[in-house]
């Protein structure tokens, strides 16, 4: 059964995407910065922070994981105005020690890494990877550089 490490687990997106793992038979372990889990689903947590690279290290040499998803996120445009120091942090530098401990721990691993619209000009047709990056604030500009 091919493994995959979800981290921000307990967040909005975590709760159906662990689902679709699960039912496309995946073993899941899910982990978050709780000291539980906040989903029904019989997966293991683990308890993680992203700014801390041995706690990463860690988890990925006990479990594992041929696939890591990286949810974990100060997610709103709000909040990262009230918290500019903490949306880098969590955001970028999270994002770096993550890609660090899987070069360093699981080089086969693969990651998936989640963007945002706010990375983008905004228009009324879809945006594309392709468009112009002019994010207006923190959230934004701390997803563009990850
Ligand atoms: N929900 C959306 O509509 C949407 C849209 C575009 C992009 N995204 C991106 O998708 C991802 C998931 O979004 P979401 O809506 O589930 O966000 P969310 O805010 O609901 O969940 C984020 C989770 O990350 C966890 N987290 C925060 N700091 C952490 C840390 N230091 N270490 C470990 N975990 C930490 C939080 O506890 C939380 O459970 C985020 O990267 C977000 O920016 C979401």
């Amino acid at each position: 059964m091919k493994k995959v490490f979800i981290i921000g687990a307990n967040g909005f997106v975590g709760g159906y995407l662990i689902k679709e793992y699960i039912d496309s038979g995946y073993e899941v372990i899910a982990g978050d910065t709780s000291d539980s889990f906040r989903y029904d689903y019989d997966v293991k947590y683990e308890k993680i922070n992203i700014l801390d690279k041995e706690n990463i290290a860690r988890i990925l040499n006990q479990y594992k994981p041929e696939y890591l998803i990286n949810l974990a996120a100060i997610s709103s445009v709000g909040l990262s105005w009230k918290m500019p120091e903490q949306t880098i942090n969590v955001n970028c530098i999270g994002t770096i020690n993550i890609l660090e401990c899987i070069k360093e721990n699981l080089p086969e691993c693969k990651i998936l890494l989640i963007g945002s619209s706010e990375e983008y000009v905004q228009k009324d047709t879809p945006l594309k990877e392709t468009d112009v990056l002019d994010a207006n604030n923190p959230y934004g500009i701390s997803k563009i550089a990850r």
